[in-house]
């Protein structure tokens, strides 16, 4: 589907010279991100490699003299105002503005002398699809509000306070992947990220070179009781690790798997714990594999990870496994799910010549069974938050 609107760049500014009748003072991009294997690792201290994407969210912005921020959002045409009682109280400001007050809560909460703003939010990362849209505008309105108050936050320890926001202001347990994918990526490269340390390797991803092309397919399957589920698996992931006797299920080294399994009480948490530790593993192969250049190999890894999603984690949903499985018969190299689970996105690496008859095999199998039409895009690895200007 063809975007014929101008440029989002150009939307966040406008909008702000509509709203706030000047031009903004800046305009800051954080990228949507895809996750090219490692799912559910982050929140077990373990390892991912997401890479950004070419659609970004912009927040164009300019200080206010007192101590309050007011937000329009293109998206919704709405322009949500608060102060500092409702940033000091977690849970006061709610909807899509909740983002924006976390993070200025979060600031404050680490002892930064946060400026009052206006800003006009425009973005090309769709809602709900599991690209991660909430984090980039975390990271579009961290990095404004971090230039706009000269505040000292080196990068790497923005995701962090993105989080917290996201955790405590939103009230949403996930990890650290999304805002470190959208704040410490680099273009041409995944960024292999352990979640413990926050140690981060660029590996060079150069598809293009490679005679590749990475698909991302968006199932548009509703998220169905997403926020629970995503709750239930971490509190799973949790309790095992307190029964096995680690911090965290990344301790347990996959040469050790069969043992700890042993030891575990029921099935279902031996399948949360066989996802991690596989998922894990499959992520320090997969980066083995990119570090010597062989991006075609990684195909298997990928479509690996798909299957411990579906049958030992249990987070897919037919529309998912459909796009999958559509796109390996169609000759996909590998295929998974990337995200959180329950719908979102498929993403299938492919030669670059097999991009549209994958695509079109996808689409069709969705319509021989009456789904929704899928929407696919080509994606290249891109740049984390930017100021533009
Ligand atoms: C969501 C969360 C991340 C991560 C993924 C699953 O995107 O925000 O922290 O847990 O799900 O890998």
């Amino acid at each position: 589907m063809t975007d014929h609107r101008p440029d989002v760049t150009r939307r966040a500014s406008t909008g702000f010279q509509t709203v706030y009748g000047e031009a903004p003072a800046g305009r800051w991009a954080a990228p949507g991100r895809v996750n090219l294997i490692g799912e559910h690792t982050d929140y077990n201290d373990g390892f991912v490699l997401p890479f950004a994407l070419p659609l970004r969210t912009v927040a164009a912005a300019a200080p206010q003299a007192d101590d309050t921020w007011t937000v329009w959002s293109e998206l919704t045409g709405e322009t949500v105002g608060f102060g500092a009682d409702e940033v000091a109280a977690p849970g006061r400001v709610t909807g899509w503005g909740a983002y924006v007050a976390g993070v200025v809560w979060a600031l404050r909460e680490a002892g930064h002398q946060v400026p009052g703003a206006r800003l006009a939010i425009a973005s090309d990362v769709p809602l709900g699809a599991g690209l991660s849209s909430s984090a980039a505008l975390e990271a579009a309105v961290l990095t404004a509000l971090v230039d706009l108050g000269g505040l000292s936050l080196p990068t790497e320890d923005q995701p962090r306070l993105a989080q917290r926001a996201e955790n405590h202001y939103v009230g949403a347990p996930t990890g650290i992947m999304d805002q470190s994918a959208t704040i410490r990526c680099r273009a041409g490269h995944a960024l292999f990220l352990d979640c413990r340390s926050e140690q981060v390797e660029h590996v060079p991803f150069d598809l293009i070179r490679a005679g590749l092309a990475i698909l991302v397919i968006d199932s548009h399957a509703p998220h169905r009781h997403v926020d629970g589920e995503y709750a239930a698996r971490r509190a799973g992931c949790e309790r095992a690790a307190a029964l096995l006797g680690v911090p965290a299920l990344r301790d347990v080294p996959a040469g050790e798997l069969d043992t700890a399994l042993a030891r575990l009480p029921d099935d279902e948490t031996r399948r949360l714990v066989r996802h991690v530790v596989t998922e894990d593993q499959r992520v320090l192969d997969t980066v083995a594999l990119l570090r010597g250049g062989r991006i075609r190999h990684i195909g298997g890894l990928l479509t690996a990870s798909h299957a411990s999603m579906r049958d030992d984690f249990a987070i897919t949903v037919p529309e998912v496994d459909t796009a999958v499985e559509a796109a390996l018969t169609a000759g996909a190299l590998g295929a998974r799910m990337t995200g959180g689970g329950f719908g979102g996105c498929v993403l299938a690496l492919v030669e670059t010549a097999d991009a549209d008859r994958v695509a079109a095999a996808v689409t069709s199998a969705y319509a021989a069974r009456g789904l929704t039409a899928p929407t696919p895009r080509t994606v290249t690895p891109s740049t984390g938050t930017t100021r533009l200007n």
